[in-house]
């Protein structure tokens, strides 16, 4: 029997190589995730072959060549972007034409429209034209992902599309586990596929720094790396005693931000404070409230270097176990914020976003409370207490970003004592803090744990999946995701600026299980953050998912699949 279905698929994709041109399509022939705003079936094929030209103006050379290099693949000859002079040149005659059109209202949307004639790509702007050109790869047989096609045709169809949200993001923790450049490239092509438009890359955390400061050089040289991790799930059954880490050079960062803008991504680079500071003090001890006082790793986990260390005369080492700790950056001394202005001056430097993320969750008080020079700025500015602490903290980094022009977004927490006045609220504890946040007439990015942590288990029972922090979301319930909370009114809506899923790595240390965590969650997020929401439907989700999962098997991307990565021993 199982050899009679392979036969039958087999069939069916054979039979849909080889339609007639002029013939009827499938539903089947426009499996397209997220799926787009407006769709119109049409009958007949756009045949690809040696003789089909892609062409366009100057400007989307980018698009054009990466269109050229996709189908170049697929069809074994050199197809080429040819640059035209005017906008309407090359439309009919076996071309597939990409322009821009002044007549699309969102920078991001555009037009597609596939007879047998031509394929044209229209955009707002080049964002669009790459986005049209992500559908079209959908609307392409699954193995141009790698292999030579004989037969490459597209089913005629009009797509007038936007998306529902300008900001469609997906986070990364490099610091609890490392992922080189060379997968950090593979996320964002994962990203660009999906047609999210940003990256937010959390550089800095206790168990390491991962980005090179040029005037703190013992960032990298001290806090890139620990002596060793807990083994197991926190607090762990002993510690591996195997020194971990890395980082990313300013080159090797800049390198990513330009590969990111060439499809489309914005890479926003998260630098934690005032808590998660860990691996700062290991490398400049003077940023914590108590210099000489050690490093606390939970009772019986510390690594045999570690407690070596500790007991020769460095107090301060890199976090080896997981969970929040009381060392932060103190908030009474101005050589924290010098500190601090300096190592955000050069991430400016490198990253041109927009924003800047600050955290600033999970930040414990202890040490401001007993803190001689904590305690003296609270009184000195009247502040109410630790929280209002906080507040002066984020607000004061604030001001300094402002002036560079540019803008800070912080976890929820950043609401505790008073929001710093253009701060953008990046809502993780549910949808609270980014209701409170539109309420007071500021930006949100949604980012519930309850929806959208992919650190969370994706199948009901735990054993069958790689151990993992512990928490449930379902496919079906990043999908059944509405980042609009009803809370809100009409005119609030306009601050929620979109949603983004986190990936928290503690439990995840290589890259085969971070595309396990991933995929497919990433497709449900992406349908969230772009698709209508009158237009959602999680069944018929569920039946295009399979374009997009035989793609991820032929590019060799792990995706999630219950009993399929063996579990580790505990
Ligand atoms: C967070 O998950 N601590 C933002
Ligand atoms: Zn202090």
């Amino acid at each position: 029997m199982k050899k009679l279905i392979t036969f039958l698929t087999a069939l069916t994709f054979f039979s849909c190589a080889t339609r007639e041109k002029s013939g009827p399509n499938m539903k089947e022939d426009y499996q397209i995730i997220p799926k787009p705003a407006n769709m119109t079936f049409e009958d007949g094929r756009f045949q690809i072959n040696d003789e089909t030209k892609i062409s366009g103006i100057k400007t989307l050379q980018t698009e054009g060549g990466y269109l050229a290099e996709m189908l170049s693949m697929a069809t074994g000859n050199s197809i080429n972007f040819i640059t035209a002079t005017g906008q309407t040149e090359a439309k009919t005659g076996n071309t597939i034409n990409l322009s821009i059109s002044d007549t699309i209202s969102n920078t991001e949307g555009y037009v597609l429209s596939v007879t047998p004639e031509a394929v044209t790509i229209a955009g707002k702007s080049s964002k669009g034209v790459f986005y049209g050109i992500q559908t079209l790869r959908q609307l392409l047989p699954a193995e141009v992902e790698n292999k030579k096609i004989s037969d490459l045709s597209i089913p005629a169809v009009t797509i007038v599309d936007q998306p529902r949200y300008a900001y469609r993001g997906m986070h990364l923790d490099v610091c609890r586990h490392f992922f080189p450049v060379s997968f950090i490239k593979k996320y964002i092509d994962l990203l660009a596929m999906h047609k999210l438009n940003t990256f937010h890359w959390h550089l800095t955390d206790d168990q390491g720094w991962r980005m090179e400061i040029k005037q703190y050089p013992e960032l990298t040289k001290v806090g890139a790396y620990r002596n060793g991790t807990i083994v197991g799930h926190y607090p762990g059954t002993q510690n591996d005693n195997e020194r971990y880490g890395g980082f990313y050079t300013q080159e090797e960062a800049k390198e990513v931000i330009a590969y990111a803008k060439a499809k489309h991504i914005t890479v926003i680079p998260e630098i934690e404070l005032p808590g998660h500071a860990s691996a700062a003090i290991a490398a400049y001890p003077y940023l914590s409230c108590f210099p000489n006082e050690p490093t606390v790793i939970p009772e019986g986990m510390i690594s045999e270097k570690g407690k070596e260390l500790q007991e020769h005369g460095t107090p301060k080492i890199v976090q080896e176990s997981w969970g929040v700790f009381p060392d932060v950056f103190c908030a009474g001394k101005d050589s924290t914020f010098v500190f601090l202005d300096n190592v955000i001056d050069e991430v400016i430097d490198v990253f041109p976003s927009e924003y800047i993320h600050i955290g600033g969750d999970e930040c414990p008080k202890d040490n401001w409370k007993r803190c001689p020079a904590c305690q003296a700025r609270i009184k000195k500015l009247n502040l109410k207490d630790e929280h209002g602490l906080q507040s002066y903290f984020v607000q004061r980094i604030e001001k300094h970003v402002n002036k560079k022009g540019r803008k800070i977004i912080g976890w929820d927490e950043i609401l505790e004592g008073g929001l710093a006045p253009n701060a953008t609220v990046m809502s993780w504890r549910g949808e609270e803090g980014g209701i409170e946040a539109a309420k007071q007439d500021h930006d949100v990015i949604m980012t519930p744990t309850t929806y959208l942590y992919f650190d969370y288990y994706q199948f009901k029972d735990p054993l069958t999946q790689p151990l993992g922090i512990g928490g449930y979301v379902s496919l079906e319930k990043v999908y059944g995701y509405n980042p609009d909370p009803k809370e809100l009114t009409k005119a609030q809506h306009k601050y929620i600026l979109g949603a983004q899923a986190n990936i928290w790595t503690e439990y995840i240390a290589t890259p085969e299980h971070l595309e396990f965590m991933v995929l497919p969650r990433l497709a449900a997020l992406s349908e969230v953050d772009w698709t209508p929401q009158a237009d959602r439907d999680f069944a018929d989700f569920k039946k295009r998912l399979g374009n997009l999962e035989e793609r991820y098997q032929i590019m060799g991307i792990n995706y999630g699949r219950e009993n399929t990565i063996q579990r580790e021993e505990e």
